[in-house]
């Protein structure tokens, strides 16, 4: 039974507050969630609750998410079974009672959900993955690993939010840390060298000053060389375009600040296919906004056999738009952010009918994070092949790819790893 439910303020990676839950059962379990929180966040994305007061935490503060868990939630799960997530997950949805989860906060809602997990985890000693996928989770993921940060998370020195590599020739899990590590430091060396390394983004890569993306990724492909790897062979590279922030949606027009250009869709499409002939690119997220649903049909048709096509501003892990771009084949992949939605019971359909269509599951963390791993267990759990958590360097980033390791030690030979492949 659930014996109590206590929310406090933490602080993430970037020093904001964010709702912890601690849960106890009535056995003397604890188990407990955070709220991570993102900076280019959906529109379409469950509402994060913040008291938006100015005198405090410049309106970040989080007090009134908080006091709906203590003072709404808590009353109603109390005494309840903590092994029925689904319940517990309905129970919050219900008190809510709105679509986007604006009236209690996604990021109550979202910490409470993942605190159950946790308890219940710890109360029948099995680790959160088994918990949550029980012995059938057993896939080490692909990281996807950011080496250069830009976009929102880089004061928009660099439109284009992520260049991430991919060690896709890699067979193992250890041995894409150890590609990752190398291009890492190997492409900061030559920013350096370069005069371009000004600072760290958001999530840990570099936040280089260039004259334009062509050059950044020049110098991405340069660093995989530099490292001692065949460019698309043993890595390659993701964008994360995040589209929706360089999208007018007045004019029908994509802008990069950069260099001063503006797109149609159609133009902004041919630039893609430009880059995806002439780099190592392997995948795309966000390649458009979340409102240029012919765009997405468009890249689709063209790339779509070639290339991972990822939607996250555009289904926002939610069930029912991921539906919808399945039935229109508007992406290959999805993007799943557990507060995107703000439960687990929701993030593991997201996950099911995704996979169901044969489509890619990407796990991913925000850009504002904690000490939390909740994320690599659920990408264990469901066997989602990828995981997506920023760079190779802060905590915040490392716990993620160190918990995988931790993993791959509880599995043993049960552990798997699949080649990486585009089917
Ligand atoms: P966010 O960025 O957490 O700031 O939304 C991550 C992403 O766009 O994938
Ligand atoms: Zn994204």
């Amino acid at each position: 039974k659930i014996k109590s439910i206590e929310a406090y303020t933490i602080f993430d990676s970037r020093g904001n507050p964010t709702v912890e839950v601690e849960v106890a059962l009535s056995n003397g379990a604890l188990g407990r969630g955070v709220a991570p929180s993102g900076a280019s966040t959906g529109q379409y994305e469950a509402h994060e609750l913040r008291d938006g007061n100015p005198e405090h935490f410049n309106g970040k503060s989080v007090d009134k998410a908080i006091s709906h868990v203590n003072g709404i939630i808590a009353p109603a799960l109390l005494g309840k079974d903590p092994e029925n997530q689904q319940a517990v997950d309905q129970t919050m949805i219900d008190l809510d009672g709105t679509p986007n989860k604006s009236n209690l906060g996604a990021n109550a809602i979202l910490a409470v959900s993942t605190a159950v997990l946790a308890a219940v985890a710890n109360s029948r000693q099995v680790p959160l993955f088994e918990q949550l996928g029980g012995a059938e989770g057993n896939l080490l993921p692909f990281p996807e690993i950011q080496i250069i940060g830009g976009g929102a998370h880089a004061e928009w020195r660099v439109d284009v939010q992520d260049f991430l590599l991919i060690a896709n020739g890699a067979s193992n899990y250890e041995e894409t840390l150890e590609i990752t590590f190398r291009v890492f430091n190997a492409t900061g060396k030559l920013l350096k060298k370069m005069g371009r390394y000004y600072g760290a983004a958001d999530e840990g890569g570099f936040w280089p000053e260039f004259d334009s993306h062509e050059q950044i990724l020049d110098t991405l492909t340069e660093g995989i060389k530099a490292a001692g790897y065949v460019p698309g062979k043993d890595a390659s590279i993701a964008l994360d375009v995040a589209a929706s922030d360089l999208y007018d949606e007045t004019t029908n027009t994509y802008r990069f600040r950069l260099d001063d250009r503006t797109f149609t869709s159609a133009e902004f499409i041919s630039l893609l296919s430009t880059w995806i002939d002439q780099y190592p690119i392997i995948s795309l997220e966000d390649p458009l906004a979340d409102t240029d649903i012919e765009g997405w049909k468009t890249i689709m048709k063209h790339h779509g056999n070639q290339i991972q096509i990822i939607g996250d501003d555009l289904f926002t892990t939610n069930p029912s738009r991921i539906r919808e771009g399945i039935a229109n084949n508007l992406a290959n992949a999805v993007l799943i952010k557990l507060n995107q939605i703000g439960t687990v019971t929701e993030t593991l359909e997201a996950i099911r009918i995704t996979q169901a269509a044969n489509w890619r599951a990407v796990v991913s963390a925000r850009s504002g994070e904690t000490e939390d791993a909740f994320i690599s267990h659920l990408a264990v759990a469901t066997n989602a092949g990828q995981l997506k958590v920023g760079s190779f360097r802060h905590s915040e980033r490392m716990v993620k790819w160190n918990e995988i390791l931790r993993i791959h030690r509880l599995l043993g030979f049960r552990a798997r790893f699949n080649p990486w492949s585009i089917q």
